[in-house]
């Protein structure tokens, strides 16, 4: 693995980094009221930051995984909720057309999602189908050229604002993980009901809905690969998700780090700052090594996305170890803190806030080594 980075990602380092800084830092307020980040969304689109990983013919910015992942990086060392509002979009939105839809699918949807113009989101959870993702209940019926849905849906990232959503359905429960399959839905198609908006721990900045939906009529063209073929698509995009939570993580797990650094350097108690007393001193150096292990293995499973190779155990670990990771340091952050940390003078308790998530959604880290010791 090269563990060096190429001038052009490193630009788009930098430039993600200005565009965090200078446009995200001040709607952080905002964002922890419930305001969702519509405005910063479009610039990123712009930007092109919507559709990093997109082939050019599709309207993307035509760069590697390793560039995409780089992005989530900065962006979450900033705002966790903008980093999975793109992870889910790329990563189980746009990813799955872009790998299993037709040409025409793309042609329709991929550019719109690419540019921004879209927002994209991903429907497998249900209200008795987490972890065992495989039983879930939402009836898929063909009629005629359309299919029929029925059921609901729970914990939807980026549920209600966006417009396209990929919907995991069985069409036969008696074949169980064979029996699903996955649709392209449009928000606003009939039967299509956006329900409860979650009062969330963090992630204020994050729209995460529960859906319903009552005889929603898809047309059959929507299909996202064959009947059957929907447990083995959600699979392969979680895939590609988990490193993208597991880099929210790290960019929660460093600005914890950089926050605690930069305070205890200035901190002064019994006459010296306490990043001179072994006791914070330690604290840093643990949480700085375990920040650069979760770099390397986020990297390394992102280095074998990026090359077309299979990266289902590293993703997992990486999720595993990161989200872990990210949740200790922001821990750590606060003690270093010490009573002001528990205040929203400063960021740590949003760290704290927004990183125990990461240990949950995508898969938790029970799936995650479920998924690990399977392939040892
Ligand atoms: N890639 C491709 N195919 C895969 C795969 C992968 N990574 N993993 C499994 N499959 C295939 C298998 O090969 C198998 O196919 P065959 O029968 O043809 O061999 C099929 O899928 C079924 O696999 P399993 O028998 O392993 O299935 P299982 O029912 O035991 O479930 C599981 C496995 C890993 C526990 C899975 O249910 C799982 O990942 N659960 C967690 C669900 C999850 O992560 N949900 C996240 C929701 S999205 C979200 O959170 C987004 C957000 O808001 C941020």
């Amino acid at each position: 693995m090269n563990l060096t980075f190429t001038e052009e990602q490193e630009m788009m380092r930098k430039m993600v980094r200005d565009f965090a800084e200078k446009e995200i830092t001040p709607f952080i307020k905002n964002m922890e009221k419930g305001e969702f980040p519509r405005g910063i969304l479009r610039k990123m689109g712009e930007l092109g930051l919507m559709g990093i990983p997109v082939p050019e013919e599709y309207g993307g910015a035509a760069m590697d995984f390793t560039s995409y992942i780089i992005a989530i990086h900065e962006l979450s060392k900033v705002s966790a909720a903008v980093g999975v509002i793109l992870s889910v979009h790329t990563s189980v939105c746009t990813n799955p057309i872009l790998y299993f839809g037709t040409e025409e699918q793309k042609q329709k949807y991929v550019p719109k999602l690419a540019s921004g113009v879209y927002l994209g989101a991903f429907c497998l959870t249900e209200p008795s189908s987490g972890s065992d993702a495989a039983s879930l209940k939402t009836r898929a019926v063909k009629k005629g050229d359309h299919y029929v849905l029925n059921g609901s849906k729970v914990f939807i990232t980026n549920g209600g604002e966006a417009d396209v959503y990929i919907v995991f359905a069985t069409t036969d429960p008696s074949l169980g993980t064979k029996g699903i399959a996955a649709f392209i839905v449009e928000k606003g198609t009939p039967g299509f009901i956006v329900g409860k908006d979650e009062k969330k721990m963090g992630l204020h900045g994050s729209r995460t809905v529960q859906l319903t939906f009552e005889d929603m009529h898809v047309p059959a063209e929507n299909m996202l690969g064959k009947e059957g073929e929907g447990f083995r698509i959600a699979m392969a995009n979680l895939d590609v998700g988990r490193i993208g939570i597991a880099t929210q993580a790290l960019g929660i797990a460093e600005a914890s780090l950089e926050a605690a650094t930069a305070y205890a350097k200035e901190r002064h108690q019994f006459g010296k700052p306490i990043a001179a007393q072994q006791g914070i001193a330690f604290k840093l150096a643990d949480m700085a090594t375990s920040v650069e292990a979760a770099k390397l293995l986020v990297y390394r499973a992102a280095d074998l996305r990026s090359k077309g190779l299979k990266c289902t155990q590293e993703a997992s670990m990486a999720k595993l170890f990161t989200t872990r990771t990210a949740v200790e340091a922001a821990t750590e952050a606060i003690q270093v803190f010490g009573g002001y940390g528990y205040t929203e003078h400063y960021p740590v308790e949003r760290y704290f806030r927004d990183a125990k998530v990461t240990e949950i959604y995508e898969g938790t880290s029970e799936i995650q080594r479920i998924v690990i010791s399977k392939h040892l």
